[in-house]
């Protein structure tokens, strides 16, 4: 089959691999119909997380179920499916806790948690191929309506649509509550869908990306360019001086300033300084425990010295770590089901694989218009 292979720093290439088999009973092998390129595969892909070359990139995938294993009873061959990116037993003391996230059996380093096509998440290829194999099928899958219909908006269910909703629970965003946003990357995006879809008055997303902030506005959020205004004082006044309920941090270690400068502490020092005391912030973005590449010595080692002790002082409650997907995704397909909500509205571009090369660049530079990429390797 063709996929999208790993090389090295800024060097990935589409290639011909061997194709998946069921190698356990509890395997399904998916044909792939759409998978996304994300913001998380340009760590790896800029050399900031050591990735193995030749492993097979793609942890956003949807698609038809081609085979499965002789132990899979409830999905069915012919069943459209959206594969969390978490990749999960089921079984074990995180899985049945609901953290999918952090489960104890996938990873063969041991490590919690596993995934696809990803760095320090084991030994599974990715979606950004014609086939992707998926373990525990019956407890990963989430079966999608057949057919066609809302492609571009189920795609999202794979990671950062619930990513997004990740970050306005762990923010208990409740009806009536304001926001803040930091990032309107994908996640940032699907975070104010989110905090609208949960009841928000106000939503802020803050970025200094025009195209990004643009469709923010679209999802009903007040765009704050940080680039041009002070946003603690912005967003202060547009909450008579209160400051928001609720932050999310959807930016990540590479936060930095308009001219590309990174202070991995921006971000949450400035999110300190919105959220009102007693507030809480959810901080989706990606940190490492250590990054070769970091801005300053203690970012090298995965330390960010931030505002601790005014969010201490505030009694801010902080919530991090990887979205556990399964614990959001049904209900988020059915609210696009019954057209409640639209995460497809994000799709800057829809490419062939042959396509990916390009696309990896382009998203990486930012390129004006670049905010998401679908790949359809049937295409
Ligand atoms: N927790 C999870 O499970 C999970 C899942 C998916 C992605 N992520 C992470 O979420 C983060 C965002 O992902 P994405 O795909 O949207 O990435 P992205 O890189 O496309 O978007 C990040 C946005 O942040 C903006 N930004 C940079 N510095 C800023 C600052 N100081 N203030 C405000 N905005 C700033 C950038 O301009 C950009 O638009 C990444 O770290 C990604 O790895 C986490
Ligand atoms: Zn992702
Ligand atoms: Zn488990």
């Amino acid at each position: 089959m063709k996929a999208v292979v790993y090389k090295g720093p800024f060097d990935v290439a589409v290639e011909e691999v061997p194709d998946p088999t069921i190698q356990g009973p509890l395997d399904a092998i998916i044909r792939i119909t759409s998978a996304n390129i994300c913001g998380s595969d340009l760590h790896p892909y800029e050399g900031r997380v050591e990735f193995e070359s030749g492993m097979v990139f793609g942890h956003e995938n949807m698609g038809v179920v081609e085979a499965v294993g002789a132990g899979v009873d409830r999905i069915r061959v012919g069943d459209r499916v959206s594969v969390p990116f978490n990749l999960a037993c089921g079984t074990c003391r995180n899985c049945t806790d609901g953290f999918t996230s952090a489960c104890l059996r996938a990873n063969p380093s041991g490590q919690p948690g596993a995934g696809f096509g990803y760095p320090a998440m084991g030994p599974y290829w990715g979606g950004q191929a014609e086939l992707l194999r998926v373990p525990w099928a019956d407890f990963n899958l989430l079966e999608l309506p057949e057919g066609t219909e809302h492609e571009l908006d189920f795609t999202m269910l794979s990671d950062i649509f619930p990513t997004g909703y990740h970050g306005t629970e762990l923010a208990k965003v409740a009806p009536g509550k304001t926001v803040a946003i930091f990032g309107a990357g994908p996640v940032g995006l699907m975070a104010a869908h989110s905090a609208m879809i949960r009841g928000a008055s106000q939503v802020f997303v803050v970025d200094y990306q025009e195209d990004r902030l643009a469709l923010a506005e679209e999802f009903g959020a007040t765009a704050i360019d940080f680039s041009k205004v002070d946003v603690t004082e912005a967003i202060t006044d547009l909450t008579d001086g209160f400051g928001v309920d609720s932050g999310v941090e959807a930016v990540g270690y590479q936060a930095h300033d308009h001219t590309g400068e990174e202070h991995p502490e921006m971000v949450l020092d400035a999110l300190v300084s919105v959220v009102r005391a007693t507030g809480a912030i959810g901080a989706v973005g990606v940190d490492n425990p250590s990054d070769p590449e970091g801005a300053t010595e203690e970012a090298k080692q995965g330390r960010v010295a931030f505002d601790f002790g005014t969010a201490f002082t505030k009694g801010i409650s902080i919530g991090t770590g990887q979205c556990p997907v399964k614990r959001y995704n049904r209900e988020l397909r059915d609210l696009i089901i019954r057209g409640r909500a639209t995460p497809g509205r994000i799709v800057s571009h829809e490419l062939p694989l042959d396509d990916a090369v390009d696309a990896f660049d382009r998203f990486d530079k930012r390129v004006d218009g670049y905010t998401k990429v679908v790949l359809h390797p049937a295409a």
